[in-house]
């Protein structure tokens, strides 16, 4: 599902040349629950960003589903990252002035694959599943954190991705909403089959999954 080959990326900034990520080969097979593990600044979000399609490697290669990501136009690119990818991040990031069912519906209707009535019924579904089917209509700010973070996993379902990017995805949360949250995004690994890649600086989290890769100085270590 996943394959990067000396992936790298620096930035450009008034110190000079900070390298981030600095050479990775990391290979992720298909329906697997995978965990990047490693210190704050270690380079996991910058590694994340560049397998979702989000931030342009400064090297190397990204290949996902047997798409070379970094290769493809602009416009196949846009489309990569919203049909491909699903991404839950630290922040929730729902938009406050929808309801969460436009909410969850929104990546959708981008890409206009369904027609409106089914993308709702899809959106719907998904917030049941999440244990929010009482909330279609409630605003983001009226529920709570832990909600908002389902709701976001539900968002980053709704066009059946092939890869899940969950980026601290609880880091934020008290421990038994994480539990909870742990819980929802093994479920859809395990019985959706969809690929899982969870970033965490949390080790008894990493160790729920199937594969963790420890990375330091943006290098992987053995
Ligand atoms: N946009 C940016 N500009 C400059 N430096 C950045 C930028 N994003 C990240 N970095 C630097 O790259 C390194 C890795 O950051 P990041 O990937 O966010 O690490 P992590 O997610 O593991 O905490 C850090 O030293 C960080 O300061
Ligand atoms: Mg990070």
């Amino acid at each position: 599902m996943l394959a990067c080959r000396q992936v790298s990326k620096s930035y450009r900034t008034e110190r000079g040349l900070v390298t981030a990520v600095a050479g990775i080969d990391l290979d992720v097979p298909a329906g697997r629950f995978a965990a990047i593990i490693g210190r704050s600044g270690s380079g996991k979000s910058t590694l994340m960003a560049m397998i979702g399609g989000l931030s342009r490697p400064s090297g190397g290669t990204v290949e996902v589903g047997g798409t070379d990501v970094w290769r493809l136009s602009d416009n196949a690119l846009a489309a990569f990252r919203n049909e491909k990818v699903g991404y839950v991040f630290q922040f929730a990031s729902l938009l406050p002035t929808l309801r969460l069912i436009d909410n969850v519906a929104l990546p959708a209707m981008l890409g206009r694959r369904h027609g409106a009535s089914g993308t709702y019924a899809r959106a719907a579904a998904l917030l049941e599943r999440m244990g929010l089917g009482r909330y279609l209509d409630a605003y983001p700010a009226e529920i709570s954190a832990g909600e908002q973070r389902r709701a976001a996993i539900a968002r980053a379902l709704i066009n059946d991705p092939a890869l899940l990017l969950a980026d601290e995805p609880t880091s934020d949360l008290d421990e038994q909403t994480e539990i909870e949250i742990m819980d929802v995004l093994r479920t859809v690994n395990r019985e959706v089959g969809t690929t899982l890649i969870l970033v965490t600086h949390n080790l008894a989290l990493a160790e729920q999954a199937q594969q963790i890769v420890h990375i330091a100085n943006g290098a992987l270590v053995a």
